[in-house]
């Protein structure tokens, strides 16, 4: 028993340097202390001994086994520490290497003009909302006064979700909905997206953006909103820009009119982008129609209101000389970097 147990004890001391990964750390454990291993038949063995060498020989086994357990765990010392140095090698990164330059983008064109016409009207005191882009028919038409079958729809190649839901056709609604939500007086400005069904080509686009604007009050007259728009037009491009009423209609305002700029690009003396004419066509704008204040419970023999439509992508094209539309929606982050 004592030389068989010798012999283990010299077979395992001869592999243990050779024991170098934790498979062969499980197979030398298998093999000498596992259940069908040298130590367990051993063990097995002691049943054909006299009673009187059966202590003895348990002693020793046992011996060898804690032995031989310590020479196996401090294997698996030496295996873990130099797998975490294997790690810490191979995984070290090295913070002085140069890299490749990170492409930066610009931020969008639209952005820029948004984040301005925001500073601008907050300036003068109004608040910013922002309403669904998937709206009710009732509040994209109806509450505007452009009922079903009115010709106004067709002027506004609308998408229809089913009969009662569109795919906004402006930021108008949100007229309405701030009437219906809100008591005078009221002042707020309302940017998003919108939608149309038209052909994509250098100046339309099925998606494009508008800035709503709403003010209510009692003694608001059609001076409050050229007083607005003025300001509005000085802050944006400077003290000689002003702005150009001509009537229009819009069914939800009475009277109505379209806005020109003094051109920025001329200031006002003529040139291809205003083709001649010293003025640019920026926004839609009037009255807000009695009709639709009462429509929206507002009473309108206290109240008076005015409302204005700016089209984004007509003052950023303006501003950063873009000629094409469809470059807003491409996303080619090259195109854009030139505005950072
Ligand atoms: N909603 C109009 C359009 O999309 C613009 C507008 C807004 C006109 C507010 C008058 C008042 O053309």
């Amino acid at each position: 028993m004592k030389e068989m147990l010798e012999q283990l004890k010299q077979q395992l001391s001869e592999m243990l340097p050779e024991i170098d990964s934790p498979q062969k750390l499980e197979e030398a454990k298998v093999r000498f202390l596992g259940k069908k291993g040298s130590l367990t038949a051993l063990k097995r063995g002691m049943g054909a001994l006299s009673p009187e060498e059966r202590p003895k020989a348990g002693q020793m086994i046992n011996t060898v086994s804690q032995w031989m357990e310590e020479r196996l765990s401090e294997c698996e010392q030496r295996i873990k520490s130099r797998m975490r140095e294997e790690a810490l090698r191979s995984e070290t990164i090295d913070v002085t290497e140069p890299r490749d330059a990170i492409s930066m983008g610009g931020e969008h064109p639209l952005t820029l003009v948004l984040r301005d016409l925001v500073d601008c009207f907050t300036g003068m005191g109004f608040e910013v909302v922002e309403g669904p882009e998937i709206e009710l028919d009732h509040y994209n038409f109806e509450l505007l006064n452009i009922p079903k079958n009115h010709p106004a729809r067709d002027a506004q190649d609308t998408f229809y979700v089913d009969d009662n839901i569109v795919l906004r056709t402006h930021t108008s609604p949100m007229q309405a909905r701030t009437m219906l939500t809100r008591k005078p007086p009221i002042r707020i400005i309302c940017p998003g997206r919108v939608f149309r069904a038209d052909e994509v080509d250098a100046t339309h686009s099925p998606v494009f953006h508008q800035m709503e604007g709403l003010v209510i009050d009692e003694d608001v007259t059609m001076a409050d909103l050229r007083g607005t728009l003025n300001e509005f037009a000085r802050r944006l491009y400077g003290s000689d820009v002003t702005t150009r009423f001509r009537p229009s209609f819009f069914p939800f305002t009475e009277p109505s009119a379209e806005v020109d700029l003094t051109c920025m690009a001329c200031h006002g003396k003529g040139c291809p982008i205003c083709k001649g004419t010293g003025w640019i066509e920026v926004l839609g704008s009037g009255m807000v129609n009695p009709k639709v204040l009462d429509m929206c419970g507002i009473d309108s023999k206290k109240y008076k209101g005015f409302a204005f439509g700016i089209g984004l992508e007509r003052i950023a094209m303006l501003r950063y000389g873009i000629r094409d539309m469809r470059l807003f929606y491409e996303g080619d982050q090259k195109y854009f970097a030139q505005f950072r």
